[in-house]
């Protein structure tokens, strides 16, 4: 049990640490909101585990919000994470309780052997949260593609309400596209700029997804989308 369990609800929990969150606040509500509709028990599975502790304004101490949800949930919620460095698994281990199961290792190969184990137990991922690979956001294909081979791991096993979220993934666009819309940029033909799109981490999962019919669910930082199968 962690220091946080002391409180009445996770609301309560949620409210005390979200002015911390920043940029990923509003999308965190928008992810337990989701899961507060799931049917028990719900089942997480993070790549990227919590690194630093008490870091929320930088990293997100994702681990740790979803272990006090799930504890919260009870019934058999549980959360799952994998991290291919030793010093973020240890650090991890130290914050969260029992009820998070922490590998070190390379996230594809785990997600691969977890979905093997997930289809032989017949157990239903509630929520995938993507956050490995850190982002060059001047050269973000490494990181795109890896999330991306994330997203190939566990295809097999998302359901239609599965909800997958990948961390630094905000909405980007060009500002001529909107100007050129209103028609104050009358020297750029409308139409002719890129539409906005999701950038960063999740750039390729999105492409994936708007092409193969999957439901854009929030974009505020971090991007959620539902329906994949
Ligand atoms: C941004 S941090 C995760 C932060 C965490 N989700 C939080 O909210 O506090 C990214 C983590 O991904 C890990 N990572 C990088 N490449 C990886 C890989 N191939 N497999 C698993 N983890 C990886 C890094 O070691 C790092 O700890």
């Amino acid at each position: 049990m962690t220091e946080f369990n002391k409180k009445k609800s996770f609301n309560e929990f949620f409210e005390e640490v979200s002015p911390r969150l920043g940029v990923r606040k509003i999308s965190f509500r928008k992810i337990f909101n989701y899961l507060d509709k799931l049917p028990d028990p719900i089942t997480i599975v993070e790549t990227g585990c919590l690194r630093i502790k008490d870091n929320f304004e930088g990293d997100g101490q994702s681990t740790l919000l979803f272990d006090v949800y799930t504890q919260f949930r009870g019934n058999n919620s549980k959360v799952y994470t994998v991290d291919i460095n030793p010093q973020a698994t240890k650090n991890c281990s130290q914050v969260v309780s029992k009820n998070v199961h922490i590998e070190t290792g390379d996230s594809v190969g785990y997600l691969n052997k977890l979905t093997k184990i997930f289809v032989d137990k017949k157990i239903t991922p509630s929520l995938f949260y993507l956050d490995s690979f850190d982002l060059n956001w001047r050269s973000p294909e490494e990181s795109g593609q890896h999330h991306l081979k994330e997203l190939v791991s566990i295809k097999s096993i998302l359901n239609l309400d599965t909800l997958v979220v990948v961390d630094d993934s905000p909405i980007s666009g060009y500002l001529q596209e909107s100007e050129a819309k209103k028609g104050n940029l009358d020297f750029i033909p409308f139409g002719l700029v890129p539409k906005p799109t999701i950038s960063g981490k999740g750039y390729l999962i999105h492409q994936y997804a708007m092409q193969t019919g999957a439901k854009l669910l929030f974009s505020n930082y971090q991007t959620g989308w539902t329906g994949f199968n």
